[in-house]
């Protein structure tokens, strides 16, 4: 059935002139049929420049919505509509309406792990890998409001030194690594490289050699001299970095690092997907145009 998928698929994508975009944290075979593989910038720059037609996002939603939100003339597709990310889920529009109105003039920083209704009331969005830039390029007399992730927003407040009203989100999937697990991973290889994604506690990302993006940490085991490398960040990375650096030893920093939602889609759902142009994504205008404004203004910077 997989072979009969794939080849269905490379027959479909040509069809309807569909590029089929993936994130790291795909299952091995959807990364292997994509046509793009990045993290959220790179998605995001490379759905707003595609000439296809369709993109089929394999991701979660607030990824496919970004997509949509930049490319309004284009036919996006979720090949699983459940796909979702609890982060994003942990803060809705009105609940930051009633923080920006405690906070009058703050500028509002919301990562693109969010809903489009939570990106139509910010100023500008970033992602893990220009968040510090972003934040820099806010002037010192402003206050920041950082939405949602308290990690994140704390990981930019070490790096910029700028005090910032953060929102108490988090990743549940990075959250829950814990320093003694990098310290255990440290004893069994000694001398590896520590490298994390910036969704994880500070006193995890205290322990790292580096922190950066999905993509940013493979930029970092290729460029950088030695074996072994840990890295703290979802399993299905593994994947597409092992293939890049065959040479490299890589360990997960925890045995159980996997983000159920990003696994929801199958080769089966991608081939149904193109077959039946589902799941459509959209966005209401009205909030597409103030959510474009705050994807636009981080891609201008970052
Ligand atoms: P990246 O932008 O680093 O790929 O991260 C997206 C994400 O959801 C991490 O959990
Ligand atoms: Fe959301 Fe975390 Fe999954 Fe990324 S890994 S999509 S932040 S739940």
């Amino acid at each position: 059935m997989s072979r009969d998928a794939l080849e269905y698929i490379a027959r479909r994508k040509k069809e309807i002139n569909a590029l089929i975009m993936a994130h790291y944290y795909q299952l091995p075979e959807i990364q292997d049929a994509a046509d793009f593989i990045g993290d959220s910038l790179q998605l995001a720059r490379q759905a707003a420049e595609t000439d296809a037609d369709v993109i089929v996002f394999c991701g979660v939603s607030f990824m496919a919505e970004s997509a949509k939100i930049l490319s309004p003339e284009k036919t996006v597709l979720l090949p699983d509509i459940e796909a979702g990310c609890p982060m994003a889920d942990m803060i809705t529009a009105e609940q930051l309406r009633e923080t920006k109105a405690r906070y009058p003039g703050a500028v509002v920083v919301c990562y693109v792990n969010s809903s489009a209704e939570v990106k139509a009331e910010s100023d500008i969005c970033c992602t893990s890998s220009n968040a510090v830039n972003v934040v820099k390029s806010i002037p010192e007399d402003r206050e920041i409001i950082f939405v949602p992730d308290r990690n994140l927003g704390a990981y930019v407040q070490s790096q910029t030194g700028r005090e910032m009203i953060l929102w108490e989100g988090y990743c549940p999937v990075h959250n829950i690594l814990t320093a003694q697990e990098i310290e255990e991973q440290m004893q069994k290889h000694p001398g590896a490289k520590v490298v994390v994604h910036p969704e994880c506690p500070p006193e995890v990302i205290a322990k790292a050699d580096a922190v950066r993006s999905t993509a940013g940490i493979l930029q970092y085991v290729q460029s950088t001299p030695g074996q072994e490398f840990i890295i703290g960040t979802e399993e299905g990375f593994l994947h597409t970095v092992q293939k890049k650096c065959p040479d490299k030893n890589l360990y997960l920093a925890r045995t159980e690092f996997m983000c159920q939602d990003m696994k929801y889609i199958t080769l089966e759902k991608l081939a149904n997907a193109l077959r039946e142009m589902q799941y459509q994504v959209e966005v209401p205008e009205a909030i597409r145009q103030k959510a474009h404004q705050s994807l636009e203004k981080m891609l201008s910077i970052a």
